[in-house]
């Protein structure tokens, strides 16, 4: 898989789980492991495969992708924020999870707009799909609660690369 689509589904995703953690009918516990999950996993193949990817090519600016990193460490201090703040609902709890929404919300909305769009005009279709096949494991191996997305489309993207290895996890 592309590796800017996959990291695009990822942030779809993230969407769609603030949504349950905002709505007093979501499961909101569930949301929150899946989140927590998908944050540290996504931020880490992101940093081990795409950005040093990105960082070699010289048409883009190094600043975008050292400040993707720190928005990442900014996200996952929100998170433990949140994962501190006690139960869903309360003052302090929708507090921080208004933080936390707000900082991803800005990551995402950045980072669509420069390193991603870098990384379609710099980077050739076959060098993404190698990337998105190293981010899915990588994200796999990060996280046992998303398997079965990642796995697929490790497995999907592993298909026509001759080189590409199955990820140890899958
Ligand atoms: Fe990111």
């Amino acid at each position: 898989m592309d590796v800017v689509e996959l990291i695009l589904t990822d942030h779809r995703r993230f969407e769609d789980l603030f949504r349950d953690l905002r709505s007093a009918d979501g499961e909101r516990h569930a949301a929150l492991a899946e989140l927590s999950a998908l944050l540290v996993a996504h931020a880490e193949a992101e940093e081990l495969e795409v950005y040093p990817a990105i960082r070699r090519s010289s048409e883009v600016d190094d600043d975008e992708v050292d400040h993707g990193a720190e928005e990442h460490a900014e996200g996952h201090e929100a998170l433990l924020g949140l994962l501190e703040a006690g139960e869903p609902g309360s003052a302090s709890w929708d507090e921080k999870l208004e933080e936390l929404s707000g900082s991803i919300t800005h990551h995402l909305d950045e980072e669509e707009r420069t390193i991603l769009n870098d990384a379609r005009h710099t980077l050739t279709e076959e060098r993404r799909a190698e990337l998105g096949h190293s981010a899915a494991c990588t994200r796999a191996s990060a996280s046992l609660v998303i398997p079965s997305a990642t796995r697929a489309a490790a497995r999907v993207s592993s298909t026509g690369l001759s080189h590409a290895m199955p990820c140890n996890s899958a």
